[in-house]
């Protein structure tokens, strides 16, 4: 098992990030995006979605628990999921879409704390704003200086929640991923 972290400065480089992810991705992949709104799954999706060169805007998964993009290219379509409304990936077997998950990548918007997941190979990425991650984090002998870095960094965040960096943490489980060099 490999995990990376990786910082995304805004959403053009989340995207650019996707974009590079797809090129490992092949039929069959299972991502499973952990996060909470606004950090950015939608965002990196629709990055593997141009990365993969799928057809349809990728777009919040609203009303629907997963969205079907075919390929433009011969490869494999992106299924998009949204976890939020969904117990189980055999959930997701069930409900009978356009196109099978052995013939697609699947790409799951999962909530925050939600349960773990079902499949043995699997890309798990966290999404994290970083003024969240790090305010407990790099307080060792500055500690004062560093907590004012922390706030200032919220303070920024919090007049615009959707602006600014990404930490993202990926971690590669399962025998599919050995020995496969991911970006970043
Ligand atoms: N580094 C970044 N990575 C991703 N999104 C970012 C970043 N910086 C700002 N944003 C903005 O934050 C929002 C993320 O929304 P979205 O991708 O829908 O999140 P989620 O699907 O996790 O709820 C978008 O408006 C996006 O433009
Ligand atoms: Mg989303």
């Amino acid at each position: 098992m490999t995990t990376t972290q990786i910082r995304l400065a805004d959403a053009e480089a989340t995207r650019a990030f996707g974009q590079d992810l797809a090129r490992v991705l092949r039929a069959g992949d299972l991502v499973v995006l952990t996060g909470p709104l606004g950090a950015g799954k939608t965002t990196l999706t629709q990055g593997i979605g141009a990365g993969l060169g799928v057809r349809g805007q990728v777009a919040s998964p609203t009303f629907i628990i997963a969205r079907v993009h075919p390929s433009l290219v011969g490869g494999p379509a992106l299924v998009h999921v949204d976890a939020y409304r969904l117990g189980s990936l055999e959930e997701l077997d069930a409900l009978d879409l356009d196109a099978g998950l052995d013939e697609s990548v699947t790409v799951v918007e999962w909530g925050e704390g939600l349960a773990e997941v079902l499949s043995e190979d699997r890309l798990e990425i966290v999404l994290e704003r970083p003024h969240g991650a790090g305010a407990g984090d790099g307080a060792s002998g500055t500690a004062g200086a560093a907590g004012t870095d922390a706030a200032d960094a919220a303070d920024a965040a919090d007049g615009d929640p959707e602006a600014g960096e990404r930490t993202i943490t990926l971690r590669a489980v399962g025998p599919r991923w050995a020995g496969v060099a991911l970006p970043g």
